[in-house]
């Protein structure tokens, strides 16, 4: 017969970076444009099945917004994993999410699985630099004639990446934290999230 353990996880992170879209995204699939606020927390859950075992995730879905802050720890309060979220378009985002992995750290279960994602990874433009080197700026003068959200030599869309990809990542690597760049939009990376958060969930 098949193990099927029960994983208690909490999302936390900044008000609007896409916890909700994440979730939904993991359990139904779906994507909603204007998903609404999170009030407090939901609870949702979903199997996750690896080679060798089946785990049943149960999640805790945190609201972003400051005023539920002191709420949190009764969520991440005996959780075994976390996934604590940013906006790749919003610097901000990410300081707020090493605030919480901090608190995380002295306030959770020591044992706990933390995953770190750059959510949003569809509003960035592929051919623009995910590393934190500027690039040699490059007929300036066009910049006076470009149109908002495009750029003046290529007609591409412009990049709204504000978190470089290596700057997470190492970030990422010294607190000890999984790393992935996400887009709840299309899906992208979002059951890795879960399917390697379960991989490093010990078998008891
Ligand atoms: P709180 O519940 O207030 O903490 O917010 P949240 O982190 O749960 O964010 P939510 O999932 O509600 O998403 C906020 C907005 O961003 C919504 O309009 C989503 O449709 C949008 N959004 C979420 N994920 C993505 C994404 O990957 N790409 C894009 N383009 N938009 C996204
Ligand atoms: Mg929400």
């Amino acid at each position: 017969t098949e193990r099927s353990v029960q994983v208690k996880l909490v999302l936390l992170g900044e008000a609007a970076v896409g916890k909700s879209s994440i979730v939904l995204r993991f359990v139904s699939n779906e994507f909603q444009p204007n998903k609404e606020p999170t009030i407090g927390a939901a609870f949702l859950t979903q199997k996750c099945r690896l080679e060798d075992r089946v785990l049943r995730y149960e999640i805790w879905d945190t609201a972003g917004q400051e005023r539920f802050h002191s709420l949190a720890p009764m969520y991440y309060r005996n959780a075994q994993a976390a996934v604590v979220v940013y906006d790749v378009t919003k610097a901000s985002s990410l300081e707020k999410a090493k605030t919480w992995v901090k608190e995380l750290q002295r306030q959770a279960n020591p044992n706990i699985v933390i995953a770190l994602a750059g959510n949003k990874i569809d509003l960035v433009n592929p051919s623009a630099p995910s590393t934190s080197s500027t690039p040699e700026s490059e007929d300036e003068a066009d910049d006076a004639t470009a149109t908002p959200g495009e750029t003046a030599a290529s007609g591409e869309p412009e990049s709204l990446r504000q978190v470089p990809r290596d700057e997470a990542e190492a970030y990422a690597q010294e607190a000890g934290l999984l790393f992935f760049e996400t887009s709840a939009k299309t899906g992208e990376g979002v059951v890795e999230i879960f399917t390697e958060i379960a991989k490093k969930i010990p078998i008891d």
